[in-house]
């Protein structure tokens, strides 16, 4: 591994005799960890627990992710283990239920875990400022399946308009990348002094935009996959300078071998199985005046029989947008109307339906949903090789009733196939596809 000099003489710097030791496990393979959402009941026990994520597990080995349809079903997210420790920073600071955002958000691996940790009845918006990113990210929401979620796509100055609304933000912010060196050898050439100098200048200006959203006694955790005490440390510091943030600190397993001092943990692949990261829980502890939103009424249309496709559909609202139909839970109503106003969203609640004409056709986003109702529709568990190539935008026959049909894998459902008999139309997203054509 080639690393740059002057990473060598900062990191050096910042680990002291353990340097060796590190530059060690940065030649070992990466490990591979996944984390299980609630769809199916039991999930394998014999896998190597991550021991600060409930849900978290080790694989011995990478498999072909892309030809299991658990995967696009949203059975399991692949996350990297450090950053699963997202975990013990809500589970020790977040009690009852809060309006979150995570500004940040793209792929969705912090997104999904948040959704799993927020108590109940919590929102999440979930952005992203990179538009391709952020299609990524609507994917990956609508795959895990639950209502409580929005997806935007935009800026952190955008945002600025929700003075004092949050009780809970996630900065997972852009950073020089340090700890994916060994996951990601690209990232060593993008590595400089000058890069690190210019991530720290955009980390303060996406904190500082976002710092007058969260509430009073509101947490905001800050975390970033680097090292250097630029990006982490002296950025806590500077947050405590600027705006009285106080620093909380997560209590730790002396087993976890995590490194920790008065601003956050730090996660060092010599010392704990994952790549680099650093986290720092902050509470504001000055007064804000929350943004009152005014509730609006535009976007209302009428019921549509697919609604009750959903468990308890009496507590949804119907929110159409553009040719999309979204089954938004009540409680979420008047900010998806206010984030459709003034921000572009991307997701929201549960994709119900496109409109079309006069007819509705089902989206993915409802087979997804945990919400679902499976007694109330037509549905066709297939083989494996039927699903990926169901995965893959194919055309598959069905033994089934004609009709929009829900096409599930180990019972897990996947999307929509509309059975004309003789043949089948495949509603998948092609741009969802499995786009590697080999057969199964
Ligand atoms: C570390 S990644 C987020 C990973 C994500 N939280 C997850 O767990 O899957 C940082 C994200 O910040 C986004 N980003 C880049 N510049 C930004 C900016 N100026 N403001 C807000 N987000 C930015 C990137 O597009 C990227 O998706």
């Amino acid at each position: 591994m080639n690393l740059p000099i002057d990473f060598i003489d900062v990191t050096k710097e910042l680990l002291g005799e353990e340097w060796d030791s590190f530059y060690h496990a940065l030649k070992d393979l990466s490990p591979t960890s996944i984390r299980y959402n609630n769809k199916v009941e039991e999930f394998e026990q014999n896998q190597e627990k991550v021991a600060w994520c409930e849900k978290g597990f080790y694989l011995s080995k990478r498999p072909s992710f892309t030809f299991d349809p658990l995967f696009h079903a949203g059975v399991y997210y692949v996350q990297e283990a450090s950053s699963m420790f997202l975990e013990q920073a809500v589970k020790q600071f977040v009690k009852t239920p809060v309006v979150a955002l995570d500004l940040c958000a793209a792929p969705g691996g912090k997104s999904t875990h948040l959704i799993d940790l927020l108590p109940k009845n919590s929102i999440l918006i979930s952005n992203e400022i990179n538009r391709q990113r952020a299609f990524v990210l609507s994917e990956n929401i609508q795959k895990w399946g639950n209502t409580n979620c929005i997806v935007t796509n935009t800026s952190p100055a955008d945002f600025e308009r929700y003075q004092g609304m949050f009780d809970f933000i996630l900065v997972d912010a852009p950073c020089s990348g340090e700890g994916m060196f060994r996951k990601d050898p690209n990232s060593i050439t993008e590595w400089s002094l000058k890069n690190v100098e210019n991530c720290v200048s955009r980390q303060r200006d996406i904190l500082s935009k976002i710092w007058g959203t969260l509430k009073e006694e509101g947490i905001l955790v800050y975390s970033t996959c680097t090292y250097n005490r630029h990006e982490n440390e002296e950025n806590v510091q500077w947050l405590k300078d600027t705006f009285s943030a106080e620093v909380l600190t997560i209590k730790c397993d002396s087993q976890w071998n995590v490194t920790q001092n008065e601003y956050g943990c730090r996660f060092l692949p010599h010392r704990t199985k994952g790549e680099g990261f650093f986290v720092s829980v902050l509470q504001k502890k000055t007064s804000e005046n929350p943004v009152k939103l005014k509730p609006l009424n535009s976007y209302k249309i009428k019921n549509i029989e697919l609604l009750n496709c959903l468990k308890s559909s009496d507590s949804f609202s119907l929110l159409s947008h553009q040719d999309i139909l979204y089954a938004v839970p009540q409680a979420m109503e008047s900010l998806v109307q206010n984030l459709l106003k003034n921000n572009t969203v991307l997701h929201a609640g549960v994709v119900l339906a496109q409109q079309k004409g006069k007819d509705f056709i089902p989206q993915t986003g409802l087979a997804l949903s945990k919400s679902v109702d499976l007694s109330k529709v037509n549905s066709c568990n297939v083989d494996k090789e039927t699903a990926v190539r169901f995965l893959q935008k194919e055309n598959i026959l069905i033994n089934s009733s004609e009709g929009f049909v829900l096409i599930s894998y180990q019972n897990v459902p996947l999307g929509w196939v509309k059975n004309l008999g003789n043949r089948c139309n495949n509603l998948y997203p092609k741009e969802w596809r499995i786009r590697n054509k080999q057969v199964f």
